[in-house]
C-alpha cells in the first residue's frame, strides 16, 4: 500500500463527520432564513390574511362584509313566517308550513328528544330534569312553564316558535339546534298536545265514544 493512502482515508473518515456536524448544529441553533422549500405548489400565496390591514379599502380592513343580500349556499331562508314566526311584530296565528301526519310525528320525536326533558312528555312542566330539580330543594330553580297553563297555552303558534328559536326569560334558546322544519313540527305538536289535553267528549268522533265509557 502507498504511504500516501493513509491520509486520504483519515481525511475522508474525517470528511464523513461533516454532514452530522451540520445537522446537529442545525438542531441547537436558529436561523432567519426560510426553510429549503423545493416544491413550492401553491403553499406560498400573495394574500391578506383575516384581520390584516388592506390599503385598497377605504377602511383600511381585508376582511369584507358579504354584499347586502347575499345568501350563503344552502342557506336561502323563506319568508319572515317562516323563519321567525312573525311578521312585522305580530306572531303568526297559524302554523305557516302545511301540517301532515309526518310532521306531527316528527314534532312528537323532537319534543321528546328537546323539550320532554324538562316540560315533560305532555307538556305539563313535570319532566325529569324539573323533577330532580325540586327534589335537591336547591330553590334557585325556575320551573318549566306547564305548556298547559296561562300564558303558555294562549300563545299563538309563532309565539311557541320564536320561544324555542330564541328561547324566554330563564328557558335557553334551541334554535341553534334544532332547525327551522322541527321547530314547526314542535310547535304542530305542541298544538296537538294542548287539544289533547283539553279534549272533551264531543272532540271524540262519534263511533269511538261508546268505547270510553
Ligand atoms: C332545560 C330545560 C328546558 C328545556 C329543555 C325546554 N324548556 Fe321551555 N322552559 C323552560 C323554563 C325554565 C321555562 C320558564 C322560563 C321562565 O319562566 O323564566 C320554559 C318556558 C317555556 C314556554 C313558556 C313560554 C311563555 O310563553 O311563557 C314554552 C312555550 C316552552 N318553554 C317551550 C319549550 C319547547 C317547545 C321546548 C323544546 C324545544 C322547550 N321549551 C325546552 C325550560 C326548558
Amino acid at each position: 500500500m502507498p504511504r500516501f493512502v493513509k491520509p486520504i482515508v483519515a481525511v475522508l473518515v474525517a470528511a464523513t463527520f461533516v454532514p452530522l456536524a451540520f445537522a446537529l448544529n442545525a438542531r441547537v441553533s436558529k436561523s432567519k432564513k426560510p426553510a429549503v422549500h423545493l416544491f413550492f405548489d401553491m403553499d406560498a400565496q400573495p394574500k391578506f390574511k383575516a384581520q390584516q390591514g388592506n390599503p385598497v379599502f377605504a377602511d383600511g380592513r381585508a376582511m369584507r362584509h358579504p354584499i347586502p343580500g347575499t345568501v350563503a349556499r344552502g342557506e336561502l331562508l323563506p319568508d319572515d313566517a317562516v323563519t321567525l314566526g312573525k311578521v312585522g311584530e305580530a306572531f303568526v296565528a297559524e302554523v305557516p308550513v302545511p301540517i301532515t301526519a309526518d310532521l306531527l310525528a316528527r314534532g312528537r320525536e323532537r319534543f321528546g328528544i328537546f323539550c320532554a326533558t324538562c316540560h315533560g312528555l305532555t307538556g305539563d312542566g313535570r319532566g325529569p330534569v324539573a323533577l330532580r330539580a325540586e327534589s335537591l330543594e336547591e330553590g334557585t330553580w325556575t320551573p318549566p312553564s306547564d305548556l298547559h297553563a296561562e300564558p303558555a297555552f294562549s300563545r299563538p303558534p309563532g309565539h311557541l316558535y320564536n320561544t324555542i328559536r330564541t328561547g324566554i326569560r330563564n328557558m335557553p334558546a334551541y334554535g341553534p339546534q334544532i332547525p327551522i322544519p322541527d321547530r314547526w313540527a314542535i310547535v304542530a305538536y305542541v298544538l296537538a298536545l294542548r287539544r289533547s289535553q283539553h279534549a272533551t267528549e264531543a272532540d271524540v268522533p262519534p263511533e269511538y265514544r261508546e268505547a270510553l265509557r
